[in-house]
Parts: C-alpha cells; sequence; structure tokens
C-alpha cells in the first residue's frame, strides 16, 4: 500500500491522472463523458467451475502458468491479494455509484472487467491473475460507453452489450517494429454512440 502511494505520487508529479483523483469529465462532441480511472486487481474469480479458489494455484502450476506476484505482490495491510481486490472493487463501486448516471463513464482499468475478454490462448491457466468477477456487468451498472484495459498485451476489441472493451496496451517490446516508432503503437480510444444533447 505504501509502495502503491508512493507510485500515485510519482504519477500526479507527471501530470498524470490516477484512481485517486476526481474523475474529470472530457468533452466529447456527443456530449460530456466522465473518465473513470481504477484500479481493481484480481481475486482469482476468472478460473473454471471446477477448479477451486483453492486449488487454484496447483491448477495453473501444472501447465507452468502461476504468476509472478505469487511471489512479489505484497498485499498488505490485507491478509491477501483477494481480499485487497474486494476492497478496491467495493470502494471503486461507492465512488461510480455517486457519480451522475446519465453521463456515459469511460472505465479505465488495469484487467479486463469481463472475464469473457479474459483470453490468453497460449496460457489459458493464467486466467486468475486477469481480473475479478467482481466487476461483471460494470459496464452497464455504470453507464460506460466504453471500457479500456491492459494487462493481456494483446490489442483487440471486444464490442460486449454495445461497448468496446479495448485491450489498449503496447504489446511486448520485441514484437513491436521500432522502425514505425512510438506513435504508430498509440490508439484512439472509440467510444459508443451516444446523444446527450439538450
Ligand atoms: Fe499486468
Amino acid at each position: 500500500m505504501a509502495l502503491y502511494e508512493k507510485l500515485v505520487a510519482i504519477a500526479r508529479d507527471h501530470g498524470v491522472i490516477t484512481p485517486e483523483d476526481h474523475y474529470p469529465e472530457f468533452p466529447h462532441p456527443s456530449g460530456t463523458v466522465l473518465i473513470v480511472p481504477l484500479f481493481l486487481l484480481y481475486d482469482y474469480s476468472f478460473r473454471p467451475d471446477h477448479v477451486s479458489v483453492d486449488q487454484v494455484v496447483p491448477w495453473a502450476a501444472a501447465t507452468n502458468s502461476v504468476c509472478t506476484d505469487e511471489y512479489l505482490l505484497h498485499p498488505d495491510p490485507f491478509p491477501d491479494r483477494a481480499s485487497w481486490c474486494g476492497h478496491l472493487c467495493a470502494r471503486a463501486a461507492v465512488r461510480l455509484e455517486a457519480c451522475p448516471p446519465d453521463i456515459p463513464k469511460l472505465l479505465v482499468n488495469h484487467f479486463p472487467l469481463e472475464e469473457e475478454h479474459a483470453v490468453l490462448s497460449k496460457v489459458p491457466r493464467f486466467t486468475p491473475w486477469c481480473g475479478t468477477r467482481l466487476t461483471c456487468g460494470w459496464h452497464r451498472r455504470f453507464n460506460a460507453c466504453a471500457v479500456v484495459h491492459g494487462h493481456l498485451h494483446t490489442r483487440r476489441t471486444y464490442w460486449t452489450d454495445g461497448v468496446p472493451f479495448q485491450e489498449a496496451s503496447l504489446g511486448y517490446p520485441d514484437r513491436w517494429d521500432h522502425e514505425r516508432g512510438m506513435g504508430a503503437y498509440l490508439r484512439e480510444v472509440v467510444v459508443a454512440p451516444f446523444d446527450r444533447s439538450p
């Protein structure tokens, strides 16, 4: 937690909006959009139903797919990463509930919000470290016009319930064509059509 707060301070020093800041309004041509940076983590719930939470790490280990977070990401002061995730989701939901429901939201999170988007063809047993079912349906619940996430290192867009879910990572450096420069790897966020004109 202390490290997180240190990173938030560094981000602010560089003018970066963090999940701890006021959600800024963006003047989209169709009307105001609220940009919502989220920090939510994972809780191992992105796993097949036949795998219990107690067995999820051995299940992933059978294909050498255990995330190094198991050794490097310390959850203190929470007892474990899942309860830390639960706290973060509950806190974010309270903030989102307090936002005007009619303003479309652009939800931005490191991890995918929907389990069906956590698709990793080369390491299918890595999904327990890719998000939480606690965020299932947040795009409907909080009137999202777009969702942006990373983590999977696979750039793609899924349309679910008319909302574009965009994996906007830069991908792995060894897959970049460095000749093209960084600008070629940035992308414009797509927003679902909406109309809030008076
Ligand atoms: Fe990640």
